[in-house]
């Protein structure tokens, strides 16, 4: 009994161990560049529509409420509209044209490739600024599925 007992305090404390220095080899590792940290390129204007720790942590479930409030009850509000996320995070290309989200450099694909998470949104959304419209005073920048962009791709 007394043995068993040693024996797994032992292999707690090399867990512990192990886990720490673990995770202080990582953090060195990312601080030497080691490892590719995502760029995520800044916004335009002064801030995000929330503090930006705050849309960080919660843009996905800001994103779902504010599509619910949309599809589910007809309000239809420019504050977390996908539309404004995305006028605000244009990201130019070569010859100035912004990318779309076929494209790494987009600025939902900042992350989302580094942290390996996949969306859908973008298959029904526009992923760059819509070109000026008379009517888009209540645009989603939404595309019926199959209709024709001048633009060209999403
Ligand atoms: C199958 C097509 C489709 C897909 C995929 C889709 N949407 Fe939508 N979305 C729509 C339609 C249609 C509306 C309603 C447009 C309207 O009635 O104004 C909408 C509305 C919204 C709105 C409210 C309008 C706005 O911009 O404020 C948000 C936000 C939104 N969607 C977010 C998302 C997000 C986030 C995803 C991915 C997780 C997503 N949608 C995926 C079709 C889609
Ligand atoms: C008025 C312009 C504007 C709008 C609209 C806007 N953003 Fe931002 N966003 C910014 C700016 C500027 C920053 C960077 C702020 C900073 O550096 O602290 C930012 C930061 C962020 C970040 C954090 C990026 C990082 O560096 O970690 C996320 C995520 C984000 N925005 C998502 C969104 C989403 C999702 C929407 C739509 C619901 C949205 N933003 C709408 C301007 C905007
Ligand atoms: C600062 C990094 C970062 C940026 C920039 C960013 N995201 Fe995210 N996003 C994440 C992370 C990380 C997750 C996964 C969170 C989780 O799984 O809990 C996520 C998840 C999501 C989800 C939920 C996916 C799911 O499977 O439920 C949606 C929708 C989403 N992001 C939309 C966007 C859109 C639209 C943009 C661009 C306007 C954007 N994100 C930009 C980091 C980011």
């Amino acid at each position: 009994m007394i043995v068993r007992r040693t024996a797994t305090r032992m292999i707690a404390v090399a867990l512990v161990f192990i886990t720490g220095f673990a995770t202080a080899a990582l953090a060195a590792e990312a601080e030497n560049s080691g490892v590719p940290m995502p760029v995520i390129p800044a916004g335009m204007g002064d801030s995000c529509v929330e503090d930006t720790d705050f849309m960080r942590r919660n843009h996905m479930d800001m994103l779902k409420h504010q599509r619910d409030e949309t599809t589910l009850r007809g309000v239809r509000t420019k504050q977390y509209s996908l539309v404004e996320c995305i006028n605000c995070h244009v990201i130019n290309g070569s010859g100035m044209e912004a990318v779309s989200a076929s494209d790494p450099r987009h600025f939902c694909r900042s992350c989302h490739d580094y942290a390996a998470v996949n969306i859908d949104c973008f298959q029904c959304h526009a992923s760059r600024p819509e070109a000026e419209d008379p009517t888009a005073e209540n645009s989603t920048g939404f595309t019926p599925t199959g209709a024709t962009r001048t633009s060209g791709g999403r």
